[in-house]
């Protein structure tokens, strides 16, 4: 046995399919308990004053928090939403809806979470840390392949740490997949983001903590990963579909497994330089021949074919104090080392290669 028995749960409810998005108050009303009822809608603030704002079925009890995604997740914006919804009515909401990406989707996870945990969101940074199951949350997905929405992790960074909160209560309740939200993403995101999924595969299928599961999962979503950023003649919107598609599947891939490598030096460049997660994982795969030759080549490939370019040089400008926080930060990240590279990671990997591979970016 590589790792800790355990039974993973999934996201109880999935609407799929065009259009889905206009069931939203539906699904919303599903779960009022009475009257008194109310929801908080986190969105992605790259909506407002868009069509999508309009379309939010929301009532006059309701509270909107627009996100900035600026940066990554950060536990004291959790702590401050949560006061801010703690305040804003005298009963608890009984829904809390996650509209955006994979920013958006974390931080509606961890404040739903964190309404029902008392304390400081930083000291659930962890496994299994969180005591109360949280509000219920829909995640509404609207750039594709982090599998935010649906992972049993919430990434934050803390004063600390870049570490999720990941227990069974993290993984949303349920998820609204509508390919036609993704209309707006411009192709870099919609690349960068992609890859992310694409790379989840790559990790777990390289990974040793693969099994059947996880397998199946990855491959098809490596397959339609692969179909949607080769083919440039399908209509946008059915390839949307698809990437909708291979972000479930990768995200359970890497549920069923782990991330490796890629991820583990990505989160230090984020911690340390608040580069998003797609992107840095970018910077950093393309890097890794030595660890995933095959993925590697096929990214390249269809970066080419994308025309996307990958930022370079990101870490030229660190200072020492940086780069050994960024190393500490990977090094940390033991399941993805230890998928990478079995139980004796340690013989495979230092703190002096991580800082050279880190150099490289
Ligand atoms: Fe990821």
């Amino acid at each position: 046995m590589l790792y800790d028995f355990r039974s993973f749960v999934n996201p109880g409810y999935y609407a799929f399919g065009k259009g889905s998005f206009n069931h939203l108050g539906e699904l919303i009303d599903r779960r009022k308990e009475n009257d008194k009822s109310w929801t908080v809608f986190m969105v992605d603030d790259f909506f407002k004053g868009k069509e999508l704002e309009e379309r939010l079925p929301k009532t006059d009890k309701d509270l909107v928090i627009w996100i900035d995604t600026t940066d990554e997740p950060k536990t004291s914006l959790v702590n401050k939403y949560r006061d801010e919804i703690l305040e804003y009515r005298d009963i608890l909401p009984s829904v809390v809806v996650g509209i955006g990406g994979g920013t958006t989707m974390d931080y509606a996870k961890a404040t739903g979470l964190m309404v029902t945990n008392p304390g400081d969101s930083a000291d659930y940074q962890g496994l299994d840390l969180i005591k109360n199951k949280g509000i219920y949350t829909i995640c509404v997905p609207t750039i594709s392949g982090t599998g935010a929405e649906v992972s049993m992790t919430a990434v934050l960074s803390g004063p600390e740490k870049k570490l999720g909160i990941k227990c069974d209560y993290t993984i949303p309740d349920e998820v609204v997949f509508d390919p036609e939200l993704l209309a707006t993403v411009p192709a870099d995101q919609r690349f960068y983001t992609g890859m992310d999924c694409y790379i989840h595969n790559v990790e777990s299928l390289n990974g040793t903590w693969i099994n059947s599961l996880g397998r199946a999962f990855a491959e098809k979503s490596s397959e339609l990963c692969v179909e949607v950023f080769s083919d440039t003649d399908t209509p946008r919107i059915e390839s949307d579909e698809k990437m909708m598609v291979a972000s479930l599947l990768g995200g359970n891939s890497v549920t069923y497994s782990q991330v490796g490598v890629c991820h583990a030096l990505s989160y230090g460049l984020s911690h340390v330089l608040g580069i998003h997660h797609g992107v840095g994982n970018c910077i950093v795969f393309e890097k890794l021949e030595e660890y995933y030759p095959e993925g590697v080549k096929e990214f390249k490939k269809m970066q080419e074919i994308q025309k996307v370019e990958i930022p370079q040089g990101v870490v030229a400008g660190c200072t020492d104090e940086q780069l050994d926080l960024m190393v500490e930060t990977s090094w940390a990240l033991e399941h993805m080392w230890n998928n990478a590279f079995g139980p004796d990671w340690k013989n495979h990997i230092s703190k002096e290669k991580i800082r050279e591979l880190l150099l490289r970016m």
